[in-house]
């Protein structure tokens, strides 16, 4: 359907591209191959190029030889009778059951040990426990010492790292693929997970459940750092209020993006599933948070909302922006209908609040 595509934020603008957009890709062999970036290497790829030789070898085999005696024993007249009508041979039924028996069993030990390595956490891991918190659309961390960050996330390079995930909604995965580490998210459950990154670079978190609308969009930068950099706690470096303005607002996007507002709000004035932040063009049901009146002041747009069932028009300002972060429910803009329940709460500090507004003041227009 064409409208779908139009409302679908993937390509609505370059503002949009995922979070490690600008990061380099790290370096692949010539097999297409990344370089060893974490202790799951060896079980994951151990067993992955066992399994594909093995499955190479008996492809060549079986076709071999399927194709040799179709060709070498095909009827060579038209009145040919069948040389043999053999319909069991009991010693080679056995032996390619037997075979790959033994074959599949070296497959199930060796990825049984793996996920067993993988899945007990060492005591050195234990002392260095993060928290994966999954929700639609977005990961929280929270780090040993309980600092948290959004969508993006920073390991220690060459320190064993223990991840426990969370649901707060439905089912999700945590996958680190460059690192060979996938692990369900299973709401209600806590689910744990280990491994040492080896290389330090910028590699990429996805989700791997089908957890809705915006699934593909949940992803998540995950930075592997020296010891020093990780001291220095690049995630939790919030602008003061004293900082340059533009230092402010790239910061309030990055939290746009990183606390998964873009999930649903663009900024583009396009329609999504919450409010655009950004009016859209003219006509366009999307009135964005501000807007610059004559005197190019930037002032709050008008906009109803429902609150306790009762419909009301409200001036946009840092009050009511506060109120709909920590309380989605409570006052609701029309979406179709007054949809309670569309918006999960999100819990931001204070300084991270006024450099979200300050990004969503720079969205005003005229
Ligand atoms: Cu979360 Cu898919």
């Amino acid at each position: 359907m064409i409208t779908y595509l139009i409302q679908d934020p993937q390509g609505a603008s370059k503002e949009e591209a995922p979070p490690w957009a600008d990061s380099p890709a790290p370096e692949i062999d010539a097999y297409g191959q990344l370089p060893k970036l974490a202790s799951t290497f060896d079980h994951v790829d151990g067993l992955f190029y066992f399994t594909y030789a093995v499955c190479i070898f008996f492809f060549v085999i079986i076709t071999g030889v399927l194709l040799y005696s179709a060709v070498a024993h095909r009827r060579k007249t038209w009145d040919q009778k069948p040389i043999s009508n053999f319909t069991h041979n009991t010693p080679l039924e056995v032996i390619w059951t037997i075979i790959p028996l033994i074959i599949v069993m070296v497959m199930f030990a060796w990825g049984f040990k793996g996920a067993l390595d993988m899945t007990t956490v060492p005591q050195a891991a234990k002392q260095n426990t993060y928290k994966a918190s999954a929700k639609q659309w977005a990961w929280t961390f929270t780090y040993p010492d309980g600092t948290e960050s959004y969508s993006e996330v920073w390991f220690e390079v060459n320190k064993p790292v223990h991840v426990i995930t969370e649901s707060q909604d439905v089912l999700h995965a945590f996958y680190l693929p460059s690192m060979r580490v996938k692990r369900d998210v299973v709401p209600g459950r806590f689910q744990s997970v280990w491994f040492e990154p080896t290389m330090k670079g910028d590699f990429h978190l996805f989700c791997a459940e089908y957890c809705g609308k915006s699934h593909s969009r949940m992803y998540s930068k995950v930075h592997v750092v020296d010891s020093a950099t990780f001291a220095s706690q690049p995630w939790n470096q919030v602008p003061e209020d004293d900082a340059p303005i533009e230092d402010r607002i790239a910061y309030g996007k990055q939290l746009w993006k990183g606390a998964g507002c873009y999930a649903c709000h663009n900024i583009t004035g396009i329609e999504n599933t919450g409010p655009s932040w950004k009016a859209g063009p003219e006509g366009s049901p999307e009135m964005g948070l501000f807007t610059k009146n004559a005197d190019g002041e930037i002032v709050g747009t008008q906009r109803e909302v429902s609150e306790n069932g009762e419909v009301t028009t409200i001036t946009v300002d840092e009050d009511y922006i506060k109120e709909s972060i920590a309380y989605p429910a409570k006052k609701i803009v029309w979406r179709g209908r007054y949809k309670v329940g569309g918006m999960p709460a999100a819990n931001l500090s204070d300084d991270k609040l006024s450099c979200l507004i300050d990004f969503m003041k720079s969205l005003a227009d005229n």
